[in-house]
């Protein structure tokens, strides 16, 4: 099995508020048709979720957040979802739809659904999850990042692969020059060096794929606006990107 994200940044426009990047997502779409392992795709909130959960100030801390913002979020969502579930359908994938909140309770994965997810796979349809705005408790809500769900569903499925499809070719140790880093492992301390050099967006990634690294996971980044780059980092031929082994 196959876990991918796709990163905001390739599935829309960050620039533009609730802008989907339409042709980026058709193009990555048709490429996985190619892939015939079974597949669990996460996405991203950028231009959308992003977007108004900055406007509303509401951030992965639980906290007693604008009700209203609660609701935009949620729904800005749905569309970025519809939109990507479209794309797979177009492309004639069979995507099934499902929201964090099919398997988690408050912050917590619920065991006995996250395991059928792994089912659903198996049957041929592609599960097609997103980040979002999640209740918590006692009136309190919390943003549940794509990246947070690839840890939880990596840790509890051990996919054979976990893939970050972006807009850059992978990570970088020099962000001017931009060398890029062909392999990382998890063990070694220059990493604390790497984390450093990077955005803030970048180094809470990397935090992300070095747990699920850790994990037996091995976690790739690659360039979505290649996606020929994706089908070979699962076929193990010519991989383009930056690889975390634990
Ligand atoms: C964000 O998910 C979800 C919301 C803000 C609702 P991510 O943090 O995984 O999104 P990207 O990929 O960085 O845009």
């Amino acid at each position: 099995m196959i876990l991918i994200k796709l990163g905001g940044s390739i599935i829309t426009n960050k620039e533009k508020p609730l802008t989907a990047n339409r042709l980026a997502i058709r193009r990555i779409t048709s490429s996985l048709r190619k892939i015939k392992e079974p597949l669990i795709v996460v996405h991203g909130g950028g231009s959308y979720g992003h977007y108004w959960s900055v406007k509303y100030d509401m951030h992965t801390k639980p906290s007693k957040y604008s009700i209203k913002g609660v609701s935009v979020v949620k729904n800005s969502m749905v569309e970025l979802n519809r939109i990507i579930l479209q794309s797979f359908l177009e492309s004639n994938l069979t995507p099934y739809c499902l929201p964090p909140s099919d398997f988690m309770f408050a912050d917590k994965p619920i065991m006995k659904k996250v395991k059928e997810i792994s089912k659903i796979a198996n049957i041929g349809l592609i599960p097609v999850s997103y980040g979002d705005v999640m209740w918590f408790r006692r009136n309190k809500f919390y943003i549940l990042s794509g990246d947070k769900i690839m840890e939880i569903l990596s840790k509890i499925l051990k996919p054979r692969l976990a893939i970050f499809v972006t807009n850059v070719d992978g990570v970088y140790s020099d962000m001017k020059a931009k060398r890029l880093i062909g392999n990382i492992t998890v063990e070694k301390p220059t990493m604390t060096e790497v984390a450093m050099d990077v955005t803030g967006g970048m180094s809470r990634k990397i935090k992300e794929a070095v747990n699920i690294s850790r994990n037996g996971t091995k976690v790739f980044f690659v360039n979505g606006n290649v996606p020929k780059r994706i089908v070979n980092a699962i076929s193990g031929k010519g991989f383009e990107g930056t690889i975390f082994k634990g």
